[in-house]
Protein backbone atom coordinates (compact mmCIF):
# COMPACT_ATOMS: atom_id res chain seq x y z
CA UNK A 1 0.00 0.00 0.00
CA UNK A 2 1.23 3.64 -0.84
CA UNK A 3 1.99 5.98 1.82
CA UNK A 4 -0.63 8.32 2.59
CA UNK A 5 -0.21 12.14 3.76
CA UNK A 6 -2.26 12.35 6.57
CA UNK A 7 -3.01 13.91 9.76
CA UNK A 8 -1.27 10.64 12.18
CA UNK A 9 -3.25 12.27 14.83
CA UNK A 10 -6.53 10.32 13.37
CA UNK A 11 -4.97 6.77 13.54
CA UNK A 12 -4.92 7.26 17.39
CA UNK A 13 -4.22 3.41 18.39
CA UNK A 14 -0.52 4.09 16.84
CA UNK A 15 0.21 7.21 18.89
CA UNK A 16 -0.65 5.43 21.60
CA UNK A 17 1.35 2.36 20.73
CA UNK A 18 4.09 4.40 20.42
CA UNK A 19 4.31 6.31 23.36
CA UNK A 20 2.53 4.45 26.11
CA UNK A 21 5.98 2.93 27.66
CA UNK A 22 6.28 6.64 29.23
CA UNK A 23 2.86 6.53 30.87
CA UNK A 24 3.78 4.94 34.65
CA UNK A 25 6.63 6.82 35.23
CA UNK A 26 4.60 9.97 34.35
CA UNK A 27 1.62 8.59 36.38
CA UNK A 28 4.10 8.00 39.71
CA UNK A 29 5.54 12.01 39.21
CA UNK A 30 2.05 13.13 38.92
CA UNK A 31 0.87 11.54 41.83
CA UNK A 32 4.02 12.49 43.86
CA UNK A 33 3.71 16.04 42.62
CA UNK A 34 0.40 16.33 43.99
CA UNK A 35 1.37 14.87 47.38
CA UNK A 36 4.27 17.38 47.53
CA UNK A 37 3.11 20.59 46.15
CA UNK A 38 -1.16 20.62 47.02
CA UNK A 39 -2.06 21.36 50.00
CA UNK A 40 -5.56 19.77 49.77
CA UNK A 41 -6.68 16.68 48.47
CA UNK A 42 -6.66 16.51 44.59
CA UNK A 43 -9.39 14.92 42.57
CA UNK A 44 -10.60 16.54 39.81
CA UNK A 45 -7.90 16.35 37.19
CA UNK A 46 -7.82 18.27 34.10
CA UNK A 47 -5.80 17.38 30.72
CA UNK A 48 -5.91 19.42 27.39
CA UNK A 49 -4.62 17.85 24.39
CA UNK A 50 -5.67 14.49 25.81
CA UNK A 51 -4.84 12.75 22.54
CA UNK A 52 -6.05 8.69 22.98
CA UNK A 53 -5.71 9.05 26.30
CA UNK A 54 -3.28 6.75 27.78
CA UNK A 55 -2.67 9.38 30.87
CA UNK A 56 -6.55 9.85 31.21
CA UNK A 57 -7.38 6.09 31.27
CA UNK A 58 -4.61 5.57 33.97
CA UNK A 59 -5.25 8.34 36.21
CA UNK A 60 -9.26 7.60 35.67
CA UNK A 61 -8.52 4.03 36.71
CA UNK A 62 -6.60 5.36 39.67
CA UNK A 63 -9.78 7.02 40.89
CA UNK A 64 -9.34 10.17 39.84
CA UNK A 65 -12.22 12.24 38.37
CA UNK A 66 -11.24 13.50 34.33
CA UNK A 67 -11.70 16.43 32.48
CA UNK A 68 -9.83 16.05 28.86
CA UNK A 69 -9.80 18.34 25.63
CA UNK A 70 -8.81 17.10 22.16
CA UNK A 71 -9.26 18.92 19.01
CA UNK A 72 -9.58 15.42 16.91
CA UNK A 73 -12.32 13.14 16.86
CA UNK A 74 -10.71 10.19 16.17
CA UNK A 75 -9.06 10.35 19.55
CA UNK A 76 -11.61 11.33 21.42
CA UNK A 77 -13.20 8.43 19.74
CA UNK A 78 -10.72 6.03 20.46
CA UNK A 79 -10.69 7.49 24.33
CA UNK A 80 -14.13 7.29 24.55
CA UNK A 81 -14.42 3.26 23.56
CA UNK A 82 -11.44 2.33 26.10
CA UNK A 83 -12.99 4.24 29.04
CA UNK A 84 -16.00 2.23 28.34
CA UNK A 85 -14.22 -0.73 27.67
CA UNK A 86 -12.70 -0.13 31.49
CA UNK A 87 -16.44 1.07 32.67
CA UNK A 88 -14.41 4.49 33.66
CA UNK A 89 -16.24 8.19 33.75
CA UNK A 90 -14.80 11.03 32.29
CA UNK A 91 -15.59 14.13 30.51
CA UNK A 92 -14.24 14.60 27.52
CA UNK A 93 -15.05 17.87 24.76
CA UNK A 94 -13.97 18.31 21.89
CA UNK A 95 -12.58 21.99 22.14
CA UNK A 96 -9.67 23.90 21.62
CA UNK A 97 -7.37 23.88 25.05
CA UNK A 98 -6.12 27.81 24.23
CA UNK A 99 -9.53 29.11 25.75
CA UNK A 100 -11.19 26.26 27.62
CA UNK A 101 -11.92 26.99 31.05
CA UNK A 102 -13.29 24.08 33.26
CA UNK A 103 -15.95 24.64 35.60
CA UNK A 104 -16.42 23.59 38.06
CA UNK A 105 -12.35 24.27 38.92
CA UNK A 106 -10.02 21.24 38.44
CA UNK A 107 -7.23 20.65 41.46
CA UNK A 108 -4.29 19.92 38.94
CA UNK A 109 -3.77 19.99 35.11
CA UNK A 110 -1.28 18.13 33.03
CA UNK A 111 -0.02 18.15 29.36
CA UNK A 112 3.26 16.17 28.66
CA UNK A 113 4.77 15.36 25.19
CA UNK A 114 5.33 18.53 23.37
CA UNK A 115 1.26 19.02 23.25
CA UNK A 116 1.87 22.96 23.99
CA UNK A 117 3.98 23.24 21.67
CA UNK A 118 1.42 22.84 19.18
CA UNK A 119 0.27 26.79 19.93
CA UNK A 120 2.19 28.00 17.44
CA UNK A 121 2.00 31.91 18.41
CA UNK A 122 2.94 34.25 21.76
CA UNK A 123 -0.58 34.44 22.10
CA UNK A 124 -2.04 31.20 21.85
CA UNK A 125 0.80 30.16 24.30
CA UNK A 126 -0.38 33.13 26.82
CA UNK A 127 -3.97 32.37 26.60
CA UNK A 128 -3.78 28.51 27.00
CA UNK A 129 -1.82 29.22 30.25
CA UNK A 130 -4.22 31.76 31.70
CA UNK A 131 -6.98 29.59 30.22
CA UNK A 132 -5.76 26.59 32.60
CA UNK A 133 -5.01 29.19 35.50
CA UNK A 134 -8.81 29.92 35.16
CA UNK A 135 -9.61 25.85 35.30
CA UNK A 136 -8.34 25.57 38.46
CA UNK A 137 -8.64 26.47 41.79
CA UNK A 138 -6.20 28.39 44.08
CA UNK A 139 -3.08 26.62 45.18
CA UNK A 140 -3.77 23.62 42.06
CA UNK A 141 -0.57 22.44 40.12
CA UNK A 142 -0.63 22.63 36.19
CA UNK A 143 2.61 20.37 35.00
CA UNK A 144 3.39 20.73 31.75
CA UNK A 145 6.25 19.21 29.39
CA UNK A 146 7.99 20.14 26.38
CA UNK A 147 11.07 20.40 24.66
CA UNK A 148 13.20 23.13 24.84
CA UNK A 149 15.72 23.73 22.02
CA UNK A 150 18.52 26.36 22.83
CA UNK A 151 19.98 28.65 19.96
CA UNK A 152 23.49 26.20 19.79
CA UNK A 153 21.29 23.13 19.22
CA UNK A 154 21.47 21.28 16.48
CA UNK A 155 18.49 21.61 14.31
CA UNK A 156 18.81 18.68 11.95
CA UNK A 157 17.45 15.48 14.33
CA UNK A 158 16.13 12.25 12.90
CA UNK A 159 14.45 9.63 15.43
CA UNK A 160 13.49 6.32 14.73
CA UNK A 161 11.78 3.60 17.79
CA UNK A 162 9.27 1.01 17.15
CA UNK A 163 6.68 -0.71 19.46
CA UNK A 164 4.77 -3.53 19.36
CA UNK A 165 1.67 -4.18 20.73
CA UNK A 166 -1.16 -7.27 20.10
CA UNK A 167 0.36 -8.88 16.86
CA UNK A 168 0.87 -5.09 15.39
CA UNK A 169 4.43 -3.43 15.28
CA UNK A 170 5.04 -0.18 14.23
CA UNK A 171 7.61 1.65 13.12
CA UNK A 172 8.57 5.82 13.85
CA UNK A 173 10.56 7.77 12.04
CA UNK A 174 10.38 11.49 13.39
CA UNK A 175 12.52 14.15 11.35
CA UNK A 176 12.89 18.05 11.41
CA UNK A 177 12.09 18.74 7.78
CA UNK A 178 11.94 22.85 8.31
CA UNK A 179 13.35 24.53 10.71
CA UNK A 180 12.87 28.32 11.18
CA UNK A 181 14.66 29.73 14.37
CA UNK A 182 13.33 33.69 13.38
CA UNK A 183 9.77 32.54 12.83
CA UNK A 184 10.76 30.12 16.30
CA UNK A 185 8.48 27.32 14.04
CA UNK A 186 9.61 23.62 13.52
CA UNK A 187 8.10 21.25 10.58
CA UNK A 188 8.13 18.05 11.74
CA UNK A 189 7.22 14.44 9.79
CA UNK A 190 6.48 11.85 11.09
CA UNK A 191 6.71 8.54 8.78
CA UNK A 192 4.59 5.37 10.19
CA UNK A 193 5.25 1.65 8.92
CA UNK A 194 2.30 -0.48 10.41
CA UNK A 195 2.41 -4.35 10.26
CA UNK A 196 -0.38 -6.13 11.37
CA UNK A 197 -1.10 -9.32 12.30
CA UNK A 198 -2.18 -10.63 9.01
CA UNK A 199 0.39 -9.09 7.74
CA UNK A 200 -1.15 -6.50 6.19
CA UNK A 201 1.01 -3.12 6.10
CA UNK A 202 0.10 0.47 6.38
CA UNK A 203 2.10 3.29 5.59
CA UNK A 204 1.47 7.17 7.04
CA UNK A 205 3.23 10.29 6.55
CA UNK A 206 2.03 13.22 8.57
CA UNK A 207 3.68 16.96 8.59
CA UNK A 208 2.72 19.06 11.63
CA UNK A 209 4.70 22.61 12.76
CA UNK A 210 5.77 23.06 16.24
CA UNK A 211 6.56 26.40 18.10
CA UNK A 212 9.95 26.65 19.04
CA UNK A 213 11.64 27.66 22.44
CA UNK A 214 15.04 28.08 24.02
CA UNK A 215 14.94 27.76 27.68
CA UNK A 216 15.09 31.62 28.00
CA UNK A 217 11.78 32.03 25.99
CA UNK A 218 10.32 29.05 28.03
CA UNK A 219 11.55 31.35 31.16
CA UNK A 220 9.85 34.83 29.30
CA UNK A 221 6.49 32.85 28.59
CA UNK A 222 6.41 31.53 32.18
CA UNK A 223 6.94 35.19 33.16
CA UNK A 224 4.45 36.25 31.36
CA UNK A 225 1.93 34.90 33.22
CA UNK A 226 3.57 35.05 36.78
CA UNK A 227 0.28 36.99 37.86
CA UNK A 228 -1.17 33.67 37.71
CA UNK A 229 1.19 30.93 38.43
CA UNK A 230 4.14 30.70 40.31
CA UNK A 231 6.73 28.52 39.59
CA UNK A 232 6.47 25.26 42.23
CA UNK A 233 9.24 23.35 40.70
CA UNK A 234 11.28 22.23 37.77
CA UNK A 235 12.44 18.94 36.52
CA UNK A 236 13.08 16.49 33.22
CA UNK A 237 12.24 13.95 31.46
CA UNK A 238 13.12 11.79 34.22
CA UNK A 239 10.40 12.74 36.27
CA UNK A 240 11.87 12.28 39.17
CA UNK A 241 10.12 14.74 42.03
CA UNK A 242 13.30 15.03 44.04
CA UNK A 243 15.67 16.01 41.16
CA UNK A 244 14.99 19.65 40.21
CA UNK A 245 16.63 21.83 37.14
CA UNK A 246 17.90 24.87 37.24
CA UNK A 247 16.17 26.67 34.14
CA UNK A 248 19.33 27.12 32.49
CA UNK A 249 20.88 26.80 28.76
CA UNK A 250 20.71 23.63 29.52
CA UNK A 251 17.35 22.75 30.09
CA UNK A 252 16.12 21.07 27.18
CA UNK A 253 13.77 18.22 28.38
CA UNK A 254 11.66 20.65 30.61
CA UNK A 255 8.58 19.40 33.11
CA UNK A 256 7.28 22.82 34.70
CA UNK A 257 5.08 22.33 37.73
CA UNK A 258 3.28 25.62 38.10
CA UNK A 259 1.54 27.11 41.50
CA UNK A 260 -1.78 29.14 40.73
CA UNK A 261 -1.89 32.06 42.80
C1 LIG B 1 1.31 14.95 21.13
S1 LIG B 1 -0.41 14.60 21.22
C2 LIG B 1 -0.44 14.35 22.95
C3 LIG B 1 -1.48 13.47 23.51
C4 LIG B 1 -1.44 13.27 25.00
N1 LIG B 1 -1.33 14.52 25.71
C5 LIG B 1 -0.35 12.33 25.42
O1 LIG B 1 0.57 12.76 26.15
O2 LIG B 1 -0.40 11.15 25.06
C6 LIG B 1 -1.13 16.17 21.02
C7 LIG B 1 -2.66 16.18 21.01
O3 LIG B 1 -3.07 17.55 21.10
C8 LIG B 1 -4.19 17.75 20.24
N2 LIG B 1 -4.25 19.19 19.93
C9 LIG B 1 -3.39 19.92 19.19
N3 LIG B 1 -3.75 21.21 19.19
C10 LIG B 1 -4.87 21.31 19.96
C11 LIG B 1 -5.71 22.38 20.35
N4 LIG B 1 -5.45 23.63 19.95
N5 LIG B 1 -6.77 22.12 21.17
C12 LIG B 1 -7.02 20.85 21.57
N6 LIG B 1 -6.25 19.79 21.23
C13 LIG B 1 -5.19 20.02 20.44
C14 LIG B 1 -3.94 16.84 19.05
O4 LIG B 1 -5.13 16.52 18.38
C15 LIG B 1 -3.29 15.63 19.72
O5 LIG B 1 -4.24 14.65 20.04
Amino acid sequence: MPQQLMNWYDRPQYFDMVFRDETNDEVRFFEKAFAKLVDTPVKRLYEPGCGSGRLVAAMAGRGYELVATDNNDAMLAYLQKRLKRRGLPSELLNTDMTTHVCKPAVDAAFCTFNTFRHLLDADSAETHLRSVADSLRPGGIYILGFHCIPLDADPDCTERWSAMHGGTKVSVTLRVINFERRKRRETLRVSIKATKANGQIERIRSEFQLRLYTPAQAKTLLKSVDDVFEIASVHDFDYDLDEQRKMDNDLTDAVFILRKR
